[in-house]
């Protein structure tokens, strides 16, 4: 008797060991007790970082945490998230997963749920809703998503705060309309540039008063391919917003009208027999352009350099152009040369130690000075018919750098501005994507200038052609004037 009593016991004891305390292979359970007599416990099970095979997962019953970060998860389908433990959790972990498509009907065992993070997946759609859970706190931050109805978040209202976080995604402006439209009486906006900013909630949440919180920061500034930028300098346009592999994307393609059109000039001077000098100019514009377009896809430092030796290089070259053009064809003085050469050696090892771009910015502009006093001099006092071509390159030039200001100056105005616009429209307010086109086009009229006085001088008769009507070329016919 007394052993079939002990036996039955023991049976007991086991089958409860096993009913409570099973935990899936791998996952750490770990249960909490509290309150008068250890009578309230808390189950917590940690599932992260263990593959992508985990799910389906078992879990303990009245688990009330579980933790399915960073496991690689692909989708959640079905009835997956379903069974004896999980009708009691409260608070869901599934960050660091590659969701990309979130159906938010998956959730709907889950009675009591009221944490759900789905930070840093890929989800790009949120369909159908979360509808009827108690939900606090959804982190939908660091994902793909461009459009969202904020229906799927008709949660039940429990009176308490419920707040969404969908910062450092791709909303902008997609759904701006319907949420003004329908939904702003209901949902506060808190809108942050940064994560600190996002965790700041407004005073009306603090004070415990039932209100619902969309807390949108604007896409700015993601994660993207190229990694954490170590550059000294980060433009205005929001990082890694367009495309995941460039960082900037407007401020990298406006980099072509400095690569193509110096090539094909390059490529012209060369078959006119032209002096080496020109087609350098040309192919150092185009250094610029492509050094420029590595720096703005990577924001990396050593892709910066790229970017800006070449400025100061390149300009050395007009200016030995510029300087040089009165002189005999073909005419090498070596004076000029050693002195740019100097400085350009100089100031590239000064601003590998000191990396201070403004004393990149004063060298740049130092040079373009010289470049526009001589150009002034020369069609002021030796070829006046050339003023229009050289006013209208320098004040191309010069609204180029009006704007790489403004760029800089009123840089929050204008990305809250982007926000508001359609995102073709609002790719127009890049600035520092127009600094790219008018310098390269204000550089390259500068080069056209060079040339057509060079040549004048030496008595080609050079002619400026436009290409297709549009875009200004040099044509030079190949005998002398007599
Ligand atoms: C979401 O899941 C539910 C239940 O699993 C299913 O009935 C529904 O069709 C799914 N919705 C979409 C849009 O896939
Ligand atoms: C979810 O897990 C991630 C990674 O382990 C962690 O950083 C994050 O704080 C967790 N979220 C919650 C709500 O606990």
């Amino acid at each position: 008797m007394a052993f079939l009593l002990g036996g039955s016991v023991a049976a007991f004891l086991l089958l409860l060991f096993t009913t409570v305390k099973t935990c899936h292979l791998g996952c750490r359970c770990e249960e909490q007790s509290f309150g008068l007599f250890n009578s309230f416990s808390l189950t917590r099970v940690d599932c992260s970082g263990l593959g992508p095979n985990i799910i389906p997962v078992s879990i303990p019953v009245e688990t009330s945490l579980l933790d399915l970060s960073s496991n690689g998860i692909r989708s959640i389908e079905g009835a997956v998230l379903s069974g004896p433990g999980y009708t009691t959790l409260s608070s869901l972990n599934l960050s660091n997963n590659l969701i990309s498509v979130m159906n938010g009907s998956v959730f709907s065992k889950l009675r009591y749920l009221e944490t759900l993070d789905l930070s840093w997946n890929a989800i790009k759609v949120l369909v159908e809703g979360f509808s009827g859970l108690p939900l606090a706190e959804v982190d939908l931050s660091h994902n793909l998503i461009h459009e969202i109805d904020l229906n799927v978040f008709r949660v039940q209202d429990h009176g308490r705060p419920f707040s969404v976080d969908l910062s450092y995604n791709l909303l902008k402006s997609v759904t701006r309309n319907a949420l003004l439209s329908h939904l702003f009486k209901e949902y506060g906006f808190l809108i942050g540039y940064s994560s600190e900013s996002v965790s700041t909630r407004p005073s009306s949440i603090a004070s415990g008063s039932p209100a619902r919180f969309l807390i949108m920061a604007p896409a700015a500034d993601r994660q993207g391919y190229w990694g954490t930028p170590t550059s000294t300098l980060d433009w205005c346009e929001e990082n890694y917003v367009v495309s995941f592999y460039i960082a900037e994307f407007w401020n990298t393609v406006s980099n072509l009208i400095m690569i193509i059109p110096p090539i094909y000039g390059a490529l012209q001077t060369f078959k006119s027999g032209l002096e080496v000098r020109y087609m350098l100019s040309f192919l150092g514009l185009a250094a610029v352009g492509v050094g420029s377009w590595c720096f703005h896809m990577t924001l990396q430092y050593e892709m910066q350099l790229l970017d800006e030796l070449p400025m100061i290089y390149s300009c050395c070259v007009f200016v030995y152009c510029l300087y040089e053009c009165f002189r005999q064809e073909n005419a090498v003085n070596y004076l000029p040369i050693a002195l740019l050469l100097f400085f350009s050696i100089t100031v590239s090892v000064v601003y590998l130690q000191w990396k201070e771009p403004v004393f990149h910015q004063v060298m740049y502009a130092f040079l373009v000075a010289f470049l526009v006093f001589r150009s002034v001099f020369i069609v002021t006092w030796v070829y006046p018919w050339l003023r229009a071509l050289c006013y209208t390159s320098l004040s191309v030039f010069l609204l180029g750098f009006v704007l790489w200001n403004i760029d800089n100056i009123v840089c929050d105005t204008l990305r809250a501005t982007r926000q508001r616009l359609p995102p073709v429209v609002g790719a127009v307010t890049q600035l520092h994507a127009w600094w790219h086109i008018l310098t390269g086009l204000g550089s390259y009229l500068h080069i056209l200038l060079s040339l057509q006085i060079r040549t004048t001088y030496l008595k080609y008769r050079p002619k400026v052609k436009f290409v297709c009507g549009i875009w200004p070329l040099l044509h030079i016919e190949s005998e002398k004037m007599s």
